[in-house]
C-alpha cells in the first residue's frame, strides 16, 4: 500500500487521475489532495477537488488549498481545454466542504516529517506547492519517499513548441524541484502521455456503463475532447494526469530512462525541460527517471480494470 498525496489543479484529466487513484483501495492510500493554481485559479481548482471527492463518495479525504499564483511570476493564463470552471462546465453543484486551515505547503512539510520516508508525492499540476515546501523546510526533500510528476517533455511542448503546461505555468518552481535532490523523482511528460488517448469508442463505453462515475467522466471529457479537436482535428483526448496514477499501479505501463533534467526559466524556451539521457551525457549525472513512451492498451486495461472491472473484457475486445 502506497501512501500518496496528490498535488493537483483539477482540471479534467486531474479528475480522472484522482478517481482512478481512489478506486485502487488495496494499492493506494490517498492521504489528501493539495490544490494549486494551474488549469484555472486556485479557488476554482479547490472547489473542483471537492466535487471530484463528492463523485467518489470520499468526504473523508481532506483538501489543503495551495498557491494562488506561481512562485515568483505574476499569475499565469488558465488552460483553454478544461472549461471556464476547470471541470468541463457540466454545472456541478459546489460541495459544502471547505479546505483545511493549513496551507498546502505547510501540510506537505508536516506530513512528510511525521511519516518520514513513507509518502509518495504525486504532483499533477504546476510545481509551485512542492517548490515552496522545498524552500521552507531543509529536511523536506529527505523526508519524501518519492515524487511522481506529470509534466515536461523530452521533445516538444503543448503551450509553446518547447514548454509543457505544468512547467510553463511555473518554470522557477519546476527548476527548484529538479535541483532539490529528491531520491526517487519520476517525470512523466508528453512523450508518454501522448499514448494515453481516450478515443470515441472507449468514451462511448463510459456512457453505456451508466454509473455516476462513468457518466461523470463521459460528461467532463466533452469539453476536453472538443478542445483536442480544435488543436488538431483528432477525435478524443489525452488523459495526461491519469497516466501518473496508472504508473503507480503498474510501472510497466511506461518506459523510462535515467536522465538529468534542467528547466529553462527565460527566453525563447522558457518552461522547457531539457533532458540529458545518462547514456549519452554521462558527465551530467542523474536526477530523475523520464518516461519516454507508454503502453496504450495496458493503460486502458488499468483504467477500466480498476474503475469498471466488469467491463474489462469489453475493453480488451475493443482494443484488439
Ligand atoms: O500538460 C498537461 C498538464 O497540464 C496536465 O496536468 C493538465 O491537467 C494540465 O494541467
Ligand atoms: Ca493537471
Amino acid at each position: 500500500m502506497r501512501k500518496i498525496i496528490i498535488d493537483t489543479d483539477p482540471g479534467i484529466d486531474d479528475a480522472l487521475a484522482i478517481l482512478l487513484a481512489l478506486s485502487a483501495k488495496e494499492e493506494l492510500d490517498v492521504l489528501a489532495l493539495t490544490t494549486v493554481n494551474g488549469n484555472v485559479d486556485v479557488e476554482k481548482v479547490t472547489k473542483n477537488a471537492f466535487k471530484i471527492l463528492d463523485v467518489a463518495g470520499r468526504a473523508d479525504i481532506p483538501v489543503y488549498k495551495g498557491n494562488g499564483k506561481p512562485l515568483v511570476r505574476e499569475n499565469s493564463m488558465p488552460a483553454d481545454c478544461h472549461g471556464d470552471d476547470g471541470l468541463g462546465n457540466i454545472g456541478m453543484t459546489d460541495s459544502d466542504r471547505m479546505p483545511e486551515e493549513e496551507s498546502a505547503a505547510d501540510f506537505l512539510i508536516r506530513k512528510v516529517r511525521e511519516e518520514k520516508g513513507e509518502i509518495t508525492l504525486v504532483p499533477i499540476g504546476p510545481l509551485t506547492n512542492i517548490a515552496e515546501a522545498v524552500q521552507k523546510d531543509p529536511e523536506f526533500v529527505s523526508n519524501v519517499k518519492e515524487v511522481i510528476i506529470m509534466g515536461g517533455a523530452v521533445y516538444g511542448g503543448n503551450v509553446t513548441p518547447h514548454a509543457e503546461f505544468n512547467f510553463w505555468v511555473d518554470p522557477e518552481a519546476a527548476k527548484i524541484v529538479f535541483q532539490a535532490g529528491f531520491n526517487n523523482l519520476v517525470m512523466i511528460g508528453l512523450d508518454a502521455t501522448k499514448y494515453v488517448w481516450l478515443d470515441p469508442v472507449l468514451r462511448e463505453l463510459l456512457y453505456q456503463i451508466h454509473t455516476p462515475a462513468s457518466r461523470f467522466i463521459h460528461k467532463v471529457t466533452r469539453v476536453y475532447a472538443d478542445a483536442h479537436w480544435g488543436y488538431g482535428q483528432k477525435l478524443g483526448c489525452e488523459l495526461c494526469d491519469a497516466l501518473v496514477t496508472a504508473y503507480l499501479l503498474d510501472e510497466n505501463v511506461l518506459d523510462t530512462i535515467d536522465a538529468f533534467v534542467e528547466v529553462e526559466t527565460q527566453g525563447l524556451c522558457d518552461g522547457a525541460s531539457v533532458v540529458y539521457p545518462v547514456t549519452k551525457f554521462t558527465d551530467k549525472g542523474i536526477n530523475c527517471k523520464v518516461a519516454v513512451s507508454a503502453d496504450t492498451k495496458k493503460f486502458f486495461e488499468i483504467f477500466f480494470g480498476y474503475l469498471f472491472p466488469e467491463y474489462l473484457e469489453i475493453v480488451r475486445t475493443i482494443q484488439g
